[in-house]
């Protein structure tokens, strides 16, 4: 049940807060409402995010004995990292993605996604399916990403398999024969980043530079391939997705009385890509009526509380720019909010700009499909094909 909550964000069955067992009978409290996921995210002394990364399934030793063979590690940097570091390590990051520096590979990537649609648009014209998934959507947020920041020598194809395999290595249900598969591949590219923030330029050169250790550097790297890049291709599948069956709002957009910004919002208050994330209790507390002790692991659904009725009018309706729309929680809240908020929001405005129209008088032949996963919902695929084209094409 945890694991496949995301599935159940229309449920009217959940309380407040809920005791949830996991797959291995560790439990959890899963935080529903607006209100109290704000109220824990606010509050890093109450409930620190040093959990933020740890595996959902605890590691078999063979795993364990291939990881520390690659030395791995990811010791407190970012999104697991309540000391003292963590506001200078932001800092230089934020640097990096800084909103003038974003704002600048807009006209380079409007000009990427048009000849994409250009292309798709004849594809579909001939009758023949589009994977968006796959041709528009997945890797475009490593391409602006490796435009922002330097990153190590590798193969778009391995960055995201690398990238894929450490969702699911630290975030999904697994058995042990998995836990070594995935270990293996998330060991190897590790080695890739170790050796890269020991000379790379740009953010590894920076964060060098101001005395943080080669584990912090590669820390950073991992958490911006990983978390960054990968979470904002789900957004776009996620989002061209909801928008093929809200022919309403592609009207909208076409007659400009929808903004895309409204949509972009809406989309990531409806269809966030992350969809739950972690604290610890630090201290023994009350959480809208129930008993917190120290040491508890909460799961704090983001997608849920989207949906709050407290906080939108129409919870579950795609209406940009309805009251409450932009009040969403899926960048998190408080000190460790999103610090790629701004490229995200970029970059699925750039590709809904461009690539709403594709939407126009096609089917959805192969919807998303996305595995079990506490936090992620890495869909897998989007085929589209032109109404009315022959099936056997698909
Ligand atoms: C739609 C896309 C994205 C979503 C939904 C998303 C969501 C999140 C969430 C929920 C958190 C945790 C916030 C908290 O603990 O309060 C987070 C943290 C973070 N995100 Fe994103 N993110 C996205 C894209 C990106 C991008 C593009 C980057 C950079 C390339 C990025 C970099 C980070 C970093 C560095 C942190 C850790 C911040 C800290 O601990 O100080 N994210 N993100």
């Amino acid at each position: 049940m945890l694991f496949r909550s995301w599935a159940q964000v229309t449920d009217p069955g959940w309380p407040d807060v809920a005791r949830v067992s996991d797959q291995v009978g560790g439990t959890h409290l899963v935080v529903t409402r607006h209100a109290l996921v704000r109220q824990v995210l606010a509050d890093p002394v109450s409930y620190r995010p040093d959990n933020a990364l740890d595996a959902v399934t605890a590691m078999p030793v063979t795993a364990l004995r291939v990881l520390a063979g690659h030395r791995f590690r990811l010791p407190p940097t970012l999104a697991n990292n309540s000391g003292a570091s963590h506001p200078r390590i932001r800092a230089i990051v934020a640097d990096a993605l800084h909103p003038a520096r974003v704002a600048a590979q807009r006209q380079w990537l409007t000009g990427l996604v048009r000849d994409r649609v250009t292309r798709i648009g004849g594809t579909l014209d001939a009758g023949e399916p589009v994977d968006l998934h796959a041709e528009l959507a997945a890797d475009l947020p490593l391409l602006v990403l490796a435009r922002l920041v330097d990153l190590p020598d590798a193969s778009v194809g391995a960055v995201k398999e690398f990238a894929r395999a450490a969702l699911e290595l630290f975030w999904a249900p697994l058995d042990a024969d998995r836990q070594l598969a995935l270990a293996t591949e998330v060991g190897r590219f590790h080695r890739v980043l170790r050796d890269f923030a020991a000379t790379g330029g740009g953010l590894a050169a920076e964060l060098r530079a101001a005395g943080h250790p080669a584990d912090v550097v590669v820390g950073a790297l991992f958490f911006l391939l990983v978390a960054g890049q990968e979470t904002t291709s789900q957004f776009l599948t996620l989002l061209l997705h909801r928008l093929a069956g809200e022919p309403a709002v592609r009207a909208g957009l076409r007659a400009g009385d929808v903004t895309v910004a409204d949509v972009v919002e809406e989309g990531l208050r409806l269809e966030p890509p992350i969809v739950t994330w972690r604290r610890v209790a630090a201290t023994e507390s009350t959480l809208g009526g129930t008993a917190v002790p120290a040491g508890t692991s909460l799961v704090l659904w983001l997608g849920r509380a989207g949906r709050d009725p407290a906080v939108v009018e129409f919870p579950d309706e795609f209406r940009p720019g309805q009251r409450g729309s932009r009040r969403h929680l899926a960048f998190g809240a408080g000190a460790h909010r999103c610090v790629g908020d701004v490229l995200a929001r970029m970059e699925a405005t750039v590709v809904v700009a461009e690539a709403a129209s594709l939407l126009d008088g096609v089917d959805v032949v192969r919807a998303p499909w996305c595995p079990d996963n506490l936090t992620f919902r890495m869909p897998d695929a989007l085929v589209v094909r032109r109404s009315g084209a022959p099936a056997d094409r698909a």
